[in-house]
Order: structure tokens, then sequence, then C-alpha cells
């Protein structure tokens, strides 16, 4: 399997929203490749070790209640340079600052409720796939894409 891997997490407004497809096409089209997709409900002790590093941030309870509050879209992707690709299509954080044409620049209006988790490094990617994913999850596969996306 080719390229780095990392991991995403559609919000609870996106199933709520029916943009599932939408960001899902998004992600494929640029030629990242998905090797693991589940709808899940996180239990809160879940979701609080994934936001850990933001546990002492004054939003971090409504993140927590907001990320729990319904089932998610849990996914790992691979690809070349997969990690900073997909931080750019999701685009800022902060609303405000997420430019159209990224998804959270196109899909949303609200930073705390914002559409898309990626992980921002190979080692919260490594940490992230191993909270959501067990091993026997991942899937390696060819798709005969190879000689354009890798
Ligand atoms: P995410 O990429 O999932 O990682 C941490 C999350 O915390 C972030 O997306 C937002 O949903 C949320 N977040 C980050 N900064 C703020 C903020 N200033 N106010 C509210 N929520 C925030």
């Amino acid at each position: 399997m080719a390229g780095e891997k990392t991991f995403a997490m559609l919000k609870p407004g996106v199933l709520q929203r029916r943009i599932v497809g939408e960001v899902l096409s998004r992600i494929e089209r640029k030629g990242l490749k998905l090797i693991a997709l589940k709808m899940m409900s996180i239990p809160r002790d879940l979701c609080e070790q994934h936001y850990a590093e933001h546990k002492d941030r004054p939003f971090f309870n409504d993140l927590v209640s907001y990320v729990t509050s319904g089932p998610v879209v849990a996914m790992v992707i691979t690809g070349e340079n997969a990690i900073a690709i997909l931080r750019m299509l999701c685009g800022a954080t902060r609303v405000n600052e997420a430019v159209p044409g990224t998804i959270r620049g196109d899909l949303g209006l609200d930073t705390q409720k914002n559409v898309i988790h990626a992980s921002d490094s190979a080692e919260s990617a490594a940490r992230e796939i191993g909270l959501f994913f067990k091993p026997s999850e991942i899937q390696a596969y060819e798709d005969g894409n190879e000689a354009w996306y890798v």
C-alpha cells in the first residue's frame, strides 16, 4: 500500500444534513483512496481520548457533546502526502478563515460544528487510526489507479 495513511471523521451534522456523499466525493475526486470506512456512534470516553490535546480548551465539553450527539463516519485514507493533501482539501479550522473551494469553506458556518476532522501529522494519524480501527478493518487493495494516484 503506497503513500501515507491518514484518519478523517465526518461529524454528526454531515449525516444530519445528508452531505456524506458530497464530502466523500471531494476526497475521492482528488485521488485519495479510501481503505477503511464506517459509520459509528462514538462513546464519550473515546471522543475525549481522540480530542485529548484540546481538553483544557474552553470549547472541549461542547465539542465532545457535539461529536457524540449522533453517528459519525470514520475513515482511513491513503495516498502520496495524504495527510497534508487532506488538510488542504478540508481548509482552515476556523470557518471565517476557511476559503471557498475547501470542504469547510463551502459547507459550514460554525467552527465547532465543522464538517470534518482530519489528522494533522503522521503521529496523530497513527494514534487516531489506532483509536477507531482494528488492523483487520483496513483494506489493502489495488484499484488500477496507481498510474494516476499513488
Ligand atoms: P477538528 O479538526 O475536529 O479538531 C478540533 C476541533 O475543535 C475542531 O475541528 C473544531 O470542531 C473545534 N474547535 C477548534 N477551535 C475552536 C474554537 N475556537 N471554538 C470552538 N470549537 C473549536
